[in-house]
């Protein structure tokens, strides 16, 4: 029996996919519980490329329950389409996904607000447009509709009424967008809710009762702790607790601890939306790296900016959400392209810091750069060369945690495990 959290280390988009998907080989039960259809977790399966969005990626192994926490921002429209390109590869039945009854929605109305704000103001957080941020807004501010609400109309149609009576001054006045009707949206969503109710339970029992029977459990988070609430880089963040706290409070963490915290990071760093980014690259390496490594984002397919590693801010993610070891993700991209840099500490306000802290103001950092020489590893064996030894020993050096996993391409293969994490 063992619990495992797969976290993303940086601003997301880490390769957390791939990992979750290996070692949901071992786990008994996998756990979103944070996030929403914002996340995509890309996973090369026989050829096959699957793009998970909301459904955990444990669903790709026939053994193991997929489970979305309550914590999730759950898109009835969204989880269908997903649900169904999925069922095209695997069997999903409600024995193997089950989802929270007490899931925030998140409705039209969010959808709308978060594009309008994305098109019509002046701070643009460069979200998804998935209606993630809205979603928790209405939650936090206690009108959420939870997906339990779905399955009786009226008790819908009141909550919806509460949900949306300050939004309408909001389409109508302020941005001037058209929206659907509470009847046509509580039509919608009632449908949708019977569709669903199949998969809903309490997801909180059942957690805890696999933990009562010795099972293995395994969290997989969505984006990275940089993009986390509190930890990350407010306000160019996502809404949720993307850091290991985030376990607590979405899902449920019987025992009171997870057992191993993996922090999954790219060789180098990468960064999609607005907001700061110290190591940024604007020059021909950073297009070759975005060339090379295939970075788009795997949700809305926009270019991701790219750069270095960025030790102080990777050393900030291994205390913010405890990180036991790391799995460094996409070695493949930095191998063959020349010496590489590594940033070990910025210049800021007079002084040199070696670790980012939360409220820092990395639009105004420096950041003070290594050279290390190149490798040129064809990862075809478990032994890596000489130089790509000196890259994950620099970074073992710094963050003080083990690299446990490395990971060196798309398929499901190419991943190499340096400790073992379910006994
Ligand atoms: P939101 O989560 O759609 O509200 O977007 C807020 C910020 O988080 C934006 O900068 C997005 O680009 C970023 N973001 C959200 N989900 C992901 C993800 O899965 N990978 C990388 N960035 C993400």
């Amino acid at each position: 029996m063992k619990s495992i959290a797969i976290i993303g280390a940086q601003w997301g988009d880490e390769g957390k996919g791939k990992v979750t998907d290996q070692l949901a080989g071992q786990a008994d039960l996998v756990i979103r519980y944070q996030g929403g259809n914002n996340a995509g977790h890309t996973i090369i399966v026989d050829t096959k490329k699957i793009v998970l969005h909301l459904i955990p990626s444990g669903i790709l192994n026939p053994k193991c329950v997929s489970v979305i926490g309550h914590g999730v921002v759950f898109d009835p429209t969204a989880f269908m389409k997903e649900l169904a390109e999925v069922k095209a590869h695997v069997n999903v039945s409600p024995e193997n996904l089950k989802i929270s009854l007490n899931c925030a929605v998140i409705t039209s109305y969010h959808k709308v607000i978060d594009a309008a704000r994305e098109g019509q103001s002046s701070v643009k957080i460069g979200t998804t447009g998935r209606g993630i941020g809205p979603a928790y807004e209405d939650k936090v501010a206690r009108r959420g509709i939870k997906l339990k609400d779905l399955l009786d109309k009226e008790v819908l149609i009141q909550k919806l009424k509460h949900q949306v009576q300050e939004k309408l001054h909001l389409f109508d006045s302020l941005y001037k967008v058209s929206y659907p009707s509470i009847e046509e949206e509580a039509t919608t969503l009632h449908k949708l809710g019977k569709e669903i109710e199949p998969y809903l339970c309490d997801t909180m029992s059942l957690i805890e009762k696999a933990h009562q029977q010795s099972k293995n459990l395994l969290y997989e988070g969505a984006q990275g702790i940089l993009l986390d609430i509190d930890y990350g880089t407010y306000p160019y963040v996502t809404s949720s607790s993307t850091a290991a706290g985030g376990i607590f409070t979405g899902a449920g963490c019987p025992g009171g601890k997870v057992d191993e915290i993996i922090g999954v990071c790219k060789a180098y760093t990468t960064r999609v939306g607005e907001g700061p980014f110290p190591t940024e690259l604007f020059d021909s390496t950073g297009e070759l790296i975005q060339k090379k490594g295939n970075e788009f984002g795997a949700t809305t397919g926009r270019k991701r900016r790219c750069g270095w590693l960025d030790l102080p801010l990777l050393k900030y993610a291994v205390k913010a959400s405890y990180l036991t070891s790391l799995c460094i993700t996409k070695l493949d991209i930095l191998s063959g392209i020349g010496d590489l840099k590594i940033c070990y500490a910025y210049e800021y306000e007079g002084k040199e810091i070696d670790c980012a802290y939360p409220g820092i103001d990395l639009s105004k950092v420096k950041p003070l750069y290594k050279t290390l020489k190149a490798f040129d590893d064809a990862f075809e064996t478990s032994n890596v060369s000489e130089y790509l030894n000196l890259y994950i020993s620099e970074i073992e050096k710094a963050v003080k945690i083990p690299v446990g996993i490395i990971a060196y391409g798309p398929e499901r293969k190419q991943i190499y495990f340096r400790r073992k994490y379910y006994n």
